[in-house]
């Protein structure tokens, strides 16, 4: 077996990982570490126009290579702050509203694509298998492809993939799609988003059908399949069990005896947040007994602060939490606490574990890894209940949460009134069912079944 070569816009540096990096970072780390690998990608900075070609930050760290270079400022304006996150990103989330399209972005998003494939290639063996991540690089087989790279492809979109007649105000969604057909598998969260992009390309070009999901167009064959991204419910339950830090105490004394809601997430509009303030304002209205026996924590740290669509959902939050707690709080009870910060991991497990209710109602996700977390967290004698958007890809396993439209305030309202008088009973009975789902669908086991898929295209 060859080695494995993991592609992504941001890398986890072994100072980073384990203890502190997310389960998909650790995810992919265990499968480097088992068969030896190379992680390549963006170190996050931005480093000074010198006329010199910078060389790769290396690091070896037991059986993996880590190779990252940075970008100057002009490219990650270009690739990552417009093209990436001011085009692609909100297309795929539906907020065709927010997109800013301009050329020169994608011309540099393309460009970008073309200079880190530059830099890979000569790091590359002959036996490689390469998995490539997300939107970021959705053009990156095609710019392998031009040094002859002959190495598997494959790769995984985290987000959605959009329905076509949405892909198709996108200026280059021709070009995007005969691009990503240059990867030998395509994988998607759901089955939605695998259809969703086989019939934009039936929409555009001839794509003669070989087998059920493997597909030949613009001169192309590849693989097409739905992968649903896991968690690893087993650590996950014993970061939320272990020693509680003297931070925690604090913590659990100010949850107090209210129903506690938690929500956290990344300061992202698609997370449909202000929606769900405004939901929760809903609650307090329609339940008027229940002000002063709940609360609602908003965790949501800022996230692509220099994109405007980032800042002003920003000022929104605060706009609205300030009304919210106004209108509503009294001398002795604060409605919402909304924290525009960063919480470690390990701490965020414990804090899920306290509380009641989680309202995870994003307006469109791929999956949504906290949905499933959250239930990781849960003693599974006493759970908390979750409510879950039916847009979040989570939503196509997770069928025993509280599904509702996050655009629909009275029905958001509702799931939370039916979640804190919910039966013990019947809170164990669903959290069961669910984690029956997640002990099968790990991360493991999603990282397993995309890799062997991968490997027998080389045979
Ligand atoms: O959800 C897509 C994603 O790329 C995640 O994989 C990642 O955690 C997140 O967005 C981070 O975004 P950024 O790198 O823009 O901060």
């Amino acid at each position: 077996m060859g080695r494995l070569v993991v592609v992504s816009n941001r890398i986890a540096l072994p100072d980073h990982s384990k203890n502190g990096a997310g389960g998909l970072a650790v995810g992919l780390l265990d499968a480097l570490q088992e068969q030896g690998g190379l992680w390549f990608g963006w170190n996050g900075e931005i480093r000074e126009i010198t006329g010199e070609d910078e060389p790769l930050y290396t690091e070896q760290d037991k059986n993996i290579t880590y190779a990252a270079c940075s970008l100057t400022q002009n490219d990650y304006d270009l690739y990552y702050s417009q093209f990436s996150n001011t085009v692609i990103w909100p297309a795929f989330h539906y907020r065709l509203d927010l997109v800013e399209y301009q050329r020169e972005a994608w011309e540099g998003y393309l460009r970008v694509n073309q200079m880190l494939a530059e830099k890979l290639y000569p790091l590359l063996q002959h036996n490689d298998v390469i998995w490539v991540h997300d939107y970021h690089l959705l053009p990156f087989a095609a710019a392998l492809r031009l040094h002859q790279v002959k190495q598997p492809l494959g790769f995984f979109l985290h987000i959605p993939f959009p329905a076509p007649e949405v892909l198709m105000a996108l200026p280059d969604y021709q070009e995007i799609l005969r691009l990503m057909t240059a990867y030998d598998l395509l994988g998607f969260q759901t089955e939605r988003d695998a259809q969703a992009f086989l019939s934009a390309i039936t929409q555009e070009t001839d794509v003669v059908t070989v087998e059920k999901g493997i597909y030949q167009a613009y001169g192309n064959t590849f693989h097409l399949h739905d992968y649903p991204i896991g968690v690893d419910p087993d650590s996950i339950s014993k970061l939320a069990q272990g020693p509680l830090p003297p931070k925690m105490q604090a913590i659990r004394k100010e949850l107090g005896d209210a129903k506690n809601i938690i929500a956290c997430e990344r300061l992202d509009y698609s997370k449909g947040i202000p929606e769900r303030f405004l939901a929760y304002e809903s609650f307090l209205e329609k339940y008027p007994e229940q002000r002063g026996n709940i609360r609602y924590t908003q965790i949501a740290p800022t996230s692509r602060g220099e994109v405007q669509a980032y800042q002003a959902i920003r000022h929104q939050l605060e706009t609205e939490t300030g009304r919210i707690n106004g209108k509503y709080g009294t001398m002795s009870w604060t409605p919402l606490y909304y924290l525009n910060q960063h919480f470690d991991r390990r701490l965020l497990m414990k804090i899920f574990r306290l509380t009641d209710i989680a309202l995870i109602t994003p307006l469109r996700d791929g999956m949504n890894l906290v949905a499933k977390e959250y239930l990781a967290a849960q003693d599974p004698a006493d759970p908390g209940v979750l409510i879950l958007s039916k847009f979040a890809g989570a939503a196509c396993e997770l069928t025993e949460a509280l599904l509702v439209n996050p655009y629909d305030r009275d029905e958001v309202a509702r799931a939370i009134y039916q979640a804190i008088t919910m039966s013990q009973s019947e809170r164990v009975d669903r959290h069961a069912k669910m984690m029956a789902i997640l002990q099968h669908q790990t991360i493991t086991r999603w990282r397993e079944t995309f890799l062997d898929d991968l490997y027998q295209i080389l045979e």
